[in-house]
């Protein structure tokens, strides 16, 4: 499909990694883009980079955790625009560490955003969507870690499973009546997850998204080329990505794999207790 000129994007968590590069993107694509974060610094860094390419932004510091918040957001939003052609509920938070070691705060904290506040930025946006006469895409950042359960990551994958799992459902629910859903699942992307996060890296293993990640430009490229399209989960290539063919062909062949390489940790882990 064409790239339809002037389209009216909401993107969440727009101030830094894979939402300020589709921010960009848009923009760069001549679209009306409403910037939201919880940081205002890191929006009018964001906003000043459009302007500089003659794009259009809007910045708006919303707590995406907050649903009343998200749905004054939409109102005021509608009230200007009179439709939203995408929405990307996109802010996340990363976390990582044994399960023994992860508090109910920890859990609370990483569903509340990852989880809730894509749940609220549906119920915020949904009810102008479909009263609008034009179509309109839902993107919900998920992850690979939305398709794969990788170990120390139990809150992390279990708030992106459920993203996968909502975006699919709203996707056969609503792609009929004008509104397309749909879970992006990357990879590692180098961003500021690891150093916002609540990382408790194994040793040696440390910041592995500056180690390993891909851009969040890609992701970015991958979000822009779905508008238009009704497709319920797009992953966006990566290391992981073999490991997502082998869940597909035998899921047993899956665990069986992620239960070794964990014993090996383990062991090697045991190994320099047992050396200090
Ligand atoms: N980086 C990766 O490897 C990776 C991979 C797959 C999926 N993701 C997902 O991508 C999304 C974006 O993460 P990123 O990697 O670009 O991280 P990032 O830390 O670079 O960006 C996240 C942004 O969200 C904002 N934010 C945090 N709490 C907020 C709140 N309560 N309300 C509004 N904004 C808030 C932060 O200020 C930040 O600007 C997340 O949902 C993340 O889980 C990241």
């Amino acid at each position: 499909m064409r790239f339809p000129p002037g389209l009216v994007v909401v993107i969440t968590g727009a101030g830094s990694g894979i939402g300020r590069a589709t921010a960009l993107a848009f923009a760069s694509r001549k679209a009306r883009v409403y910037l939201v974060d919880i940081r205002e610094d890191r929006l009018t860094e964001v906003k000043k980079e459009i302007e500089k390419d003659h794009g259009l932004a809007f910045v708006k510091v919303v707590d995406c955790t907050s649903p009343e918040t998200l749905k004054s957001l939409a109102a005021e939003i509608y009230e200007v625009e009179g439709r939203v052609d995408v929405l990307h509920n996109n802010a996340g938070v990363g976390h990582m560490n044994d399960i023994q070691k992860t508090s109910i705060a920890d859990w609370e904290w990483v569903m509340n955003l990852n989880f809730y506040g894509v749940v609220y930025g549906v119920e915020a946006f949904l009810p102008f969507m479909l009263k609008q006469e034009s179509r309109a895409n839902i993107f919900n950042t998920a992850s690979m870690a939305g398709l794969l359960g990788f170990p120390r990551m139990a809150p992390y994958c279990a708030s992106k499973f459920a993203v996968v799992g909502l975006s699919e459902s709203l996707n056969a629910e609503l792609a009929d009546q004008g509104v397309s859903v749909t879970a992006i699942c990357p990879g590692l992307i180098k961003t500021n997850i690891s150093a916002d996060g609540r990382m408790n890296y194994r040793e040696g293993n440390a910041n592995i998204f500056d180690r390993f990640g891909g851009s969040p430009e890609k992701v970015a490229k991958k979000i822009v080329s779905l508008v238009g399209r009704s497709r319920s989960v797009q992953t966006v290539a990566s290391g992981t990505y073999l490991l997502w063919l082998i869940k597909r062909l035998s899921h047993r062949m899956f665990s069986a794999l992620l239960r070794r390489s964990e014993a090996r940790e383990n062991k090697k882990r045991r190994q320099t207790q047992d050396l200090s």
